[in-house]
């Protein structure tokens, strides 16, 4: 079965791109997948979650995704950057601020290498899914994190999306689409959803409305176990197997099977309907 690609994009901070990645990683893990995490963002949340911030901080730029970047550690085999992380099935390429010089704000200006996630990933096999965290901007990290990617998931909270600028992401992914021709939504994930909220309850019926089936069935919830979770360093799959969170999860990583073998949607055509 070839490697399947999907990256958790949104240049908004904080909309649950890190802890959708870490939580589905865990789901699909628990599952029989085979899973590759890619920390690709400077701040290393998703590194953090599994190993603290004091062992990631110190971690030497080698031994990270900067190693990827680094035009002097082209030689580098990526798949050595690949360590487990303790849970059966679940690795993890770790980032921490080393990253940060190299995600330029403007990606595609001459010059700079769009390249160099995918061609590294190339050389990565042994996976069933990588999934990528990318940084809560749309800078050369994201963009690298696009063009190594078959599908995107954007987690969204259903909260004003005018202010989370799911546009200029819509353009982003229709620009990266023509540099990588395979690249598909897989859809718009609702993160931190509160139900008692009626807010939360409106804004979910517009997000369907305006982009209906792209948007996923499973909805994740706003929920203490998902930080307790983390806190105890442990994906909710294998943290609390059977609780309402891990079921949620593995809903959300059975649908993102089905979304991506299904073919997901032609990024391009976003642009048309986007809001915000
Ligand atoms: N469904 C949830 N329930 C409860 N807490 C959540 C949920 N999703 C995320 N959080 C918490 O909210 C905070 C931000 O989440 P997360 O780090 O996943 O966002 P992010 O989009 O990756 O942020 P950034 O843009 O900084 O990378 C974290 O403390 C996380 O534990
Ligand atoms: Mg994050």
């Amino acid at each position: 079965m070839p490697t399947t690609t999907v990256c958790f994009i949104n240049q908004k901070g904080g909309c649950g791109k890190s802890s959708s990645t870490y939580h589905v990683g865990g789901a699909l893990a628990a599952a029989g997948r085979r899973t590759l995490l890619v920390d690709c963002d400077p701040q290393g949340s998703l590194s953090q979650a599994f190993f603290g911030s004091a062992a990631v901080e110190t971690l030497p730029a080698r031994d990270t995704l900067a190693a990827v970047f680094d035009p002097a550690a082209v030689l580098d085999s990526p798949a050595r950057l690949a360590v487990p992380t303790g849970f059966e099935r679940l690795s993890i390429v770790r980032a921490n601020q080393s990253l940060a010089p190299y995600n330029r704000p403007e990606p595609d200006r001459e010059g700079l290498n769009q390249f160099l996630l995918r061609d590294a990933l190339a050389d990565v096999t042994g996976y069933d899914l990588v999934l990528i965290d990318c940084p809560p901007n749309l800078y050369l990290a994201s963009w690298n994190a696009m063009l190594a990617s078959d599908h995107v998931v954007i987690p969204v909270p259903p909260e004003d999306f005018g202010a989370q600028g799911l546009r200029v992401v819509h353009q982003a992914l229709a620009h990266a689409s023509r540099l990588n021709p395979r690249l598909r939504l897989a859809g718009h994930l609702v993160t931190r959803y509160d139900g008692r909220l009626l807010v939360h309850r409106a804004y979910e019926q517009k997000l369907r409305a305006l982009y209906r089936d792209t948007v996923f069935e499973a909805v994740v919830p706003e929920a203490s176990a998902f930080k307790v979770a983390l806190a105890c360093r442990t994906p909710v799959s294998h943290h609390a197997p059977g609780s309402k969170a891990a079921r949620v999860m593995a809903a959300v990583g059975e649908e993102l099977l089905a979304r991506t073998a299904g073919g997901g949607v032609e990024t391009d055509g976003m642009k048309q309907t986007s809001v915000g």
